[in-house]
């Protein structure tokens, strides 16, 4: 079973009572193992991250292989780093597989991910508090052009409904890279039931997401407002035929 919170792209969190449910279901389903990604642990806004092997039972923590990664906490995915905390005894298993796959990481990226840990979690904890000043920037922004934003509890993304600007995600996505020259994700990336979604990042640099935002938000606004005002009606133009004028 695939656990994965904080989730990509909804940002969601576990509800309470969520580890007491995934004990019941691995004590009901004895084979059942967990693979619980959870790279984005350190960007949850609100309460703390749930991690499940450190909150079952001993017996049933043995059944979950953890994935973490140094792109998210340190804003390096350029590095390729990341690792698994696994059941006892399987750790060589995990280090095998990524030696017949990849045969080795980088000694370059690996100097960059000692360097990080070194270094302690000063960092990380810096980035999160920029993250999640940039969460509440790009949330708000993106409520004034008039979209339903689903509030990121955790991680790096808005999840936004786009039918307001009457185009569906991915004719949005193209529009807003050429008209806009700012990039994001349609929904249907992630699921063919998401054609009215986005996904818009918030984890680069402030700067750049300031700018991203003053040029996206009065454009989607305005997309918005002439859905909203519907097509407009036909007149006739002097000294030319009949013509219509949006
Ligand atoms: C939920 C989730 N898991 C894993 C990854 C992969 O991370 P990495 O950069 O370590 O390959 C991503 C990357 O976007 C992600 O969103």
């Amino acid at each position: 079973m695939l656990w994965n919170f904080p989730s990509n792209p909804l940002g969601a969190t576990p509800e309470a009572g969520a580890a007491d449910q995934l004990a019941s279901l691995l004590r009901a389903e004895a084979p059942l193992t967990v693979v619980s990604d959870e790279v984005y642990e350190d960007f949850v806004f609100d309460g703390t991250h749930l991690s499940p092997a450190a909150a079952l039972p001993a017996d049933l923590a043995s059944r979950v292989w953890s994935v973490f990664s140094f792109s998210k906490s340190y804003g390096v995915a350029g590095i390729r780093v990341g690792y698994v905390h696994a059941p006892a005894g399987h750790a060589a298993n995990v280090a095998r597989l990524s030696w017949a796959t990849t045969m080795s990481t980088g000694s370059l990226s690996q100097a960059a991910a000692l360097g990080l840990l070194r270094a302690g979690p000063g960092d990380a904890v810096a980035f999160r508090d920029q993250v999640r000043a940039a969460r509440d920037l790009a949330d708000g922004r993106l409520r004034e052009a008039g979209l339903p934003v689903t509030a990121p509890r955790a991680g790096l993304f808005c999840w936004v409904d786009v039918s307001a600007t009457g185009l569906d995600g991915e004719d949005l996505a193209d529009r807003a890279s050429r008209e806009c020259g700012v990039l994001f994700l349609p929904g249907t990336e992630f699921s063919p039931r998401a054609p009215a979604m986005v996904r818009l990042s918030f984890g680069g640099e402030p700067a750049a997401l300031r700018e991203a935002l003053d040029r996206l938000v009065p454009w989607l606004a305005s997309l918005v407002a002439d859905t909203r005002s519907g097509p407009a009606p036909e007149r006739a133009v002097a000294g030319a035929p009949a013509a219509t004028v949006r």
